[in-house]
């Protein structure tokens, strides 16, 4: 009998298809509907804070400016990676991210707790032009930057971002463009790599020490971490 069946399904190709299709959508339903419901996916992780206005429009742009082509955003839980950039991104940490910035590439290196790395001179100088400060960098400049960033369409943004869940209070989208008045597009997205991956450290559910301790020397290692970071980015590429 369970032959017979075997034969059937493996002779009638329309039947096969369909077979497969039920098959694999069980599966996925069964994996994919559990994680929006289950509380560590849909709780922020204790001090994490929406994006303030000009942290907001900085991700915009490190979305237009496509960094995120060379830049992940999601340390996985292996020794290699927490040794070098600090604690393991968890599922908390993203739920304000509409879309999330995980990417697949990490031409350069990871930047989900670059937070605080360094100095926002270092990134300003950086980001104009990666060579002054990494002299090996093949990281393409970003000199048009350095110019008024859009705010009018703020509060449209802020109040889109509400209805998919992001708890913005009425006060904070009217003062979304005053907080933006005269900065510039450098100014956002400094301040937007800067709160990245701070909430964890910031929070409760405060890293392991392992990692704390891995993050500490980085400023002083400073000159050199970068060109561990270009040099590990080619190996890393076929990982
Ligand atoms: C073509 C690939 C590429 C693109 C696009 C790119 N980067 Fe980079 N980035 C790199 C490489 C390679 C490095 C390592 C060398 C260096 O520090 O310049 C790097 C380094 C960095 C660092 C330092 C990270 C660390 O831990 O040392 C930051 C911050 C950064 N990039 C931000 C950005 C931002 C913001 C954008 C978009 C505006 C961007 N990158 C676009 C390739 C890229």
């Amino acid at each position: 009998m369970a032959q017979s069946n075997h034969d059937f399904i493996e002779r009638k190709v329309g039947w096969l298809i369909v077979f497969t299709l039920l098959t694999v959508s069980v599966g996925g339903l069964v994996e994919i509907v559990p994680l929006f419901h289950q509380k560590s996916t849909t709780t922020p992780v204790e001090g994490l804070k929406p994006y303030d206005p000009v942290r907001l429009v900085g991700r915009d742009i490190y979305i237009r400016e496509g960094c995120y082509n060379c830049h992940s955003q999601m340390i996985r839980p292996f020794h290699a990676e927490t040794e070098r950039y600090g604690h393991y991104s968890v599922a908390g940490e993203y739920v304000y991210d509409h879309p999330f910035q995980w990417g697949s590439k990490r031409t350069g290196p990871d930047l989900h707790r670059v937070g605080g790395r360094y100095s926002d001179q270092w990134h300003r100088i950086h980001l104009i032009n990666p060579r002054d400060v990494v002299p090996e960098s093949n990281m393409p400049a970003f000199p048009w930057l350095d110019r008024p960033a859009k705010i009018d369409d703020i509060e449209a943004k802020m109040t889109a971002l509400r209805k998919v869940g992001v708890p913005y209070s009425d006060e904070e989208i009217q003062g979304a463009r005053k907080a933006l008045e005269g900065k510039t597009e450098l100014e956002a997205v400094i301040a937007y790599l800067q709160g990245l991956g701070t909430a964890l450290s910031t929070g409760k559910a405060a890293p392991a020490p392992a990692p704390a301790a891995a993050a500490e020397p980085a400023p002083a290692a400073e000159p050199a971490a970068p060109a561990q970071g270009a040099a590990d980015a080619s190996g890393k590429a076929g990982s």
